[in-house]
């Protein structure tokens, strides 16, 4: 099992649900951050306009799941993400111990689809 932790750009988060509906994947938990990568968030635009602060609007994306879904997973957020402009995101993927589904105690693979 994995953790698929995405940050991306909030304007894409509708493409990658999208792209992760097509994958058959849609457990997914967004929330919205705030964070700069390597500019620092000096030369970034969100809707047009250009941020001031140094801490951008980002949306996280987490997802839990099991191995066979690891790579389609990262290809829907791609898809759905990428516009080859700075800023676009990032995709981390941790390995993920235990899952449990509390309403019925399932534990693992089980309980993450
Ligand atoms: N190493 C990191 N650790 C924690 N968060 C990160 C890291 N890299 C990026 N992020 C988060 O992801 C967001 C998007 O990162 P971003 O796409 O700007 O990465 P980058 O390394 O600067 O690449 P690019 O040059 O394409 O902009 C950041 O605002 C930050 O919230
Ligand atoms: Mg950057």
């Amino acid at each position: 099992m994995k953790l698929i932790v995405a940050i991306i750009q909030p304007y894409r988060l509708e493409e990658v649900k999208k792209a992760l509906y097509a994958e058959e994947v849609h457990l997914i938990t967004v929330s919205e951050v705030l964070g700069h990568g390597r500019q620092k968030g000096v030369t970034e635009y969100y809707r047009g306009v250009r941020e001031t602060g140094n801490l951008l609007r980002k949306v996280r994306v987490e997802i839990a799941v099991n191995e066979n879904f690891v790579e389609p997973t990262i290809k829907a957020i791609m898809k759905g993400a990428q516009t080859g402009k700075v800023g676009d995101g990032k995709i981390f993927i941790m390995d993920l111990k235990e899952c449990v589904r509390i309403r019925t105690g399932e534990r693992g693979p089980e309980a993450i689809g």
